[in-house]
């Protein structure tokens, strides 16, 4: 069987089923084009007159070397020569140093409440070196982009770092949620016995009032439910999952399907990048790009086999890195036109 392409809901097509998609999402194995693609995606956004954000979760300063502009510093700044297009490069040790000062803050507040007489900072010590600590800042900040610049812009799409962290950071969502559960009842059983020991029952809701951690607890709760209102929308939100038309890629994308899915997220899709045409390779003396060309029809079978009807778009292989306002808006262009030559003659 040869795939068809009449079955396929590309790019254009999925973007204009959901006008009111604002939230986009890369996710994907490392060094796959995540970046290129969120910036592909936010500079269409852009170009079609949507004030957009595209910012960056990770640890490298990407947009930077993307755009070749110096978007760094953690503050959104206008990206030169794409009208409409806003850049925000977070920069992950300002944001766990925030998060940190947070929750010492709110730790010594709660220490004082209760009357215990105790330094907080060694405990903010042992919490802040625990690995999870930079991930569970970085969702932090999330979802403040979500709240707050969702509100002044008309799309945000986001470039998350690779496989592992994406996957936490998705997964966090559900977890972080138990806990504020949890969290909140026995914060609730610890301040009804409190009041109980000083037999004063009708100061319950007085003394959970009171308590600045139940406060907390509770505003964090309803900040967390109102991202993952937004989050699990799939008008709103999509994640889209980036692979190469080899192994460990597509094995990764399958993988992070599920995981996603189980999470209730809205998968927006596949992007299959660095496809090399047929044109290409027939016109090459090279061995190297001959075979290269030979091994990806195999996986490329694979993946129409396997995630076809989630296939979004496709971008060749260029002959140079993508560097430049120029390059991306040549991918943005490709994402939403380029089929590979080749993909009417596949065996799946
Ligand atoms: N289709 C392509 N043709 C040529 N070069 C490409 C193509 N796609 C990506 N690249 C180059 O490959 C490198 C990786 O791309 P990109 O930065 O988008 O990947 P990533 O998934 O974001 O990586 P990381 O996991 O490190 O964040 C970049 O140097 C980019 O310019
Ligand atoms: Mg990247």
């Amino acid at each position: 069987m040869v795939v068809s392409l009449e079955e396929k809901v590309l790019m254009p097509e999925f973007l204009s089923k959901k006008p009111k998609l604002k939230f986009l999402f890369t996710g994907g194995k490392g060094g796959v084009g995540k970046t290129i693609s969120a910036a592909g995606l936010a500079y269409r956004f852009a170009k079609d007159g949507k004030k957009t954000l595209l910012v960056s979760l990770n640890p490298v300063h990407s947009l930077s070397s993307l755009f070749g502009q110096d978007l760094r510093g953690g503050v959104i700044k206008p990206v030169e020569g794409a009208p409409n297009l806003y850049a925000l490069e977070v920069e992950i040790d300002d944001v766990v140093e925030k998060y940190k000062q947070n929750i010492a803050k709110r730790l010594s507040e709660f220490l004082k409440w209760a009357d215990i007489p105790m330094d907080p900072k060694p405990f903010i010590d042992i919490a802040t070196t625990n690995p999870a600590f930079q991930e569970s800042a970085m969702f932090d900040k999330m979802m403040d982009v979500v709240l707050q610049q969702g509100e002044e812009y008309d799309v945000v799409v986001f470039d998350t770092a690779a496989v592992a962290n994406a996957a936490r950071l998705i997964g966090l969502s559900k977890i972080y949620g138990l806990w504020l559960e949890r969290m909140i009842e026995s914060r609730k059983e610890a301040l009804s016995l409190r009041v109980k020991l000083s037999f004063r029952k009708e100061k319950v809701m007085e003394e959970i009032k009171k308590d600045p951690l139940m406060a907390d607890l509770l505003s964090m709760q309803d900040r967390f439910n109102r991202v993952k209102d937004i989050l699990l929308n799939e008008e709103l939100t999509a994640f889209f999952f980036v692979t190469l038309p080899l192994s460990l890629p597509i094995a990764v994308v399958k993988r992070f399907i599920k995981m996603v899915k189980g999470f209730d997220i809205p998968v927006g899709g596949v992007i299959v990048n660095q496809v090399i045409p047929k044109a290409v390779a027939e016109a090459t003396t090279n061995e190297y790009i001959r075979n290269k060309y030979r091994e990806q029809l195999g996986y490329m079978a694979e993946i129409e086999r396997d995630l076809g009807p989630l296939v979004r778009s496709y971008i060749p292989v260029y002959p140079s890195e993508v560097v430049g306002v120029d390059m991306v808006a040549r991918v943005s262009q490709d994402m939403f036109s380029w089929i590979p030559d080749f993909l009417d003659e596949l065996e799946v």
